[in-house]
């Protein structure tokens, strides 16, 4: 069976009273048509419509450059002005007919919960019914100003009403439609011209629903098995409700793989995070974007990592790593920041109070207290003793520092650069390094000098 599907995300999302398109609003670091796209995917359709319309440049920018939907076979038709679902689909008319699907998957953007499971099982009624369409519905106490699904004495589904349209009766139904919809492609095509104009000024994609229903055709509803699938975000509490939901659905999935999350109420992990198995994760993380994190770390309390690869046995505490990398049984923190480009190799030690900005930290380094390292490279077993500075911009450009294996830079060093030590070279407490240190020499002073062969104190 071809299988076509069509994504509406054309609306304006007024209740959320935002400039940015309601489907971009993010999830767990994703927009929520990403979310639903992703979802899609291993159904495997041949064609994928996405209906835009408000601020349709951006919605289509936006996906277009989403690096895990590159591959998909997405289409992009414009509505406008927006008169409602029914004409939203209306709008894909001929972007179907040309696709030439035997089925039609439609489902809201603004549904980021949606799994794959759920369209499966869409798919799988769709095809043992025969029926021209399936529908999704779900049966909560709170109407949330979904539409109402209408049975029949008989217990078939007669209708879709909306709430605006609703007598008190129906008001009172609680199994909702949910907003995924499996049409038969010809069916489709041939009634969407038909379907009226509401009395609020729309075409609803939901009177499809009555209108099968009049020709004496059978409807499938499929009660959705766990009701948080349903959110649909129309406001900005609707948003949270569901970044909550999408959270613990990803936590509850690295717990079963074999990560431990001493509090999963208060750790924040995007759906594009990777773990190893038993890693630790305290309260109060929050593990963002393209971020690895290999096994065994322990990761926490209060610290945030984006854009970062970390390697096996590491520790973080109470830090912040951003686009960096650390290798294996690197430990970090308290209070110790990684910017852009930070790289500590393994075994490196970053105590309290260290900042590291595109710098190479070689093998077993340590670096205890309140140091900056920015463009830096040092070799392996250095110790940066406590205070210690790359003077690294002199308010016009930036220089670079290199340390040489099993250097000792003694406390509260100030490493003028462009600046390079040698290897087993030493620094005095509180010397200015203003030129390059040979190996195996020791400097110490301001401005530093060399020490004499023979002089037997430090002046
Ligand atoms: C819709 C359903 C309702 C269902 C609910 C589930 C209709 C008429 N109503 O109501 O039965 O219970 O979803 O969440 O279908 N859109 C367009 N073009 C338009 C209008 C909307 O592309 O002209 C898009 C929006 O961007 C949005 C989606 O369609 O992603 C749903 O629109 P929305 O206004 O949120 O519909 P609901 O009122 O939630
Ligand atoms: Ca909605």
């Amino acid at each position: 069976m071809r299988l076509a599907v069509v994504i509406m995300a054309a609306g304006m999302g007024t209740r959320m009273k935002s400039r940015l398109p309601k489907v971009l609003h993010p999830l767990l670091g994703k927009p929520m048509l990403t979310h639903i796209l992703t979802a899609v995917q291993p159904i495997n359709p041949a064609q994928i419509v996405v209906i835009t319309g408000h601020e349709a440049d951006q919605v289509t920018a936006r996906l277009n450059s989403e690096p895990e939907l590159a591959g998909l076979p997405l289409e992009f038709v414009l509505q406008s002005p927006q008169l409602g679902t029914g004409h939203a689909v209306q709008q894909a008319q001929s972007a179907l007919a040309a696709g030439g699907a035997d089925a039609v998957l439609v489902v809201y953007g603004d549904m980021p919960l949606l799994t794959t499971q759920t369209l499966q099982q869409l798919l799988t009624a769709y095809q043992s019914g025969t029926g021209p369409l399936v529908m999704l519905t779900v049966t909560v106490d709170n109407p949330r100003g979904f539409g109402r699904v209408v049975r029949n004495d008989a217990g078939f589904v007669t209708a879709i009403v909306e709430e605006v349209d609703c007598t008190p009766q129906q008001k009172a139904i609680r199994e909702l439609n949910v907003g995924a919809y499996l049409f038969n492609a010809r069916w489709l095509l041939k009634n969407l011209p038909n379907i009226p104009l509401s009395a609020k000024g729309e075409y609803y994609l939901t009177d499809l629903v009555g209108m099968a229903v009049a020709q004496g055709l059978p409807v499938q509803a499929k009660q959705l098995a766990d009701p948080l699938e349903a959110i649909g975000v129309n406001t900005r509490v609707h948003l949270a409700e569901a970044e909550h939901a999408l959270r613990r659905r990803i936590n509850r999935r690295w717990m079963e793989a074999g990560v431990t999350l001493l509090d999963p109420a208060t750790t924040y992990i995007d759906s594009t995070v990777q773990l190893g198995q038993d890693t630790v994760i305290l309260p109060n993380t929050h593990l963002r974007g393209q971020t690895i994190i290999g096994q065994n770390c322990r990761i926490g309390p209060n610290s945030f990592v984006e854009n970062s690869t970390i390697g096996d046995r590491c520790q973080i505490k109470f830090s912040v790593i951003e686009n960096a990398v650390m290798e294996d049984d690197v430990d970090i923190g308290p209070f110790g920041h990684l910017r852009k480009g930070a790289h500590l190799a393994s075994g490196v030690h970053m105590g309290n109070f260290g900042e590291v900005k595109n710098s190479y930290l070689g093998p077993g380094t340590k670096m205890g207290h309140f140091s900056y390292l920015g463009d830096a490279t040092t070799g392996a077993d250095v110790n940066i003793g406590a205070g210690t500075i790359t003077c690294n911009y002199d308010g016009v450009n930036k220089h670079k520092t290199v340390i040489g294996d099993h250097t000792f830079i003694g406390s509260d060093t100030m490493l003028v650069a462009p600046l390079n030590i040698g290897a087993h070279a030493k620094t005095g407490a509180g010397s200015v390094v203003t030129r390059d240190v040979p190996d195996n020499s020791l400097v110490y002073g301001v401005p530093a000098r060399p020490k004499k062969e023979n002089s037997q104190t430090l002046e």
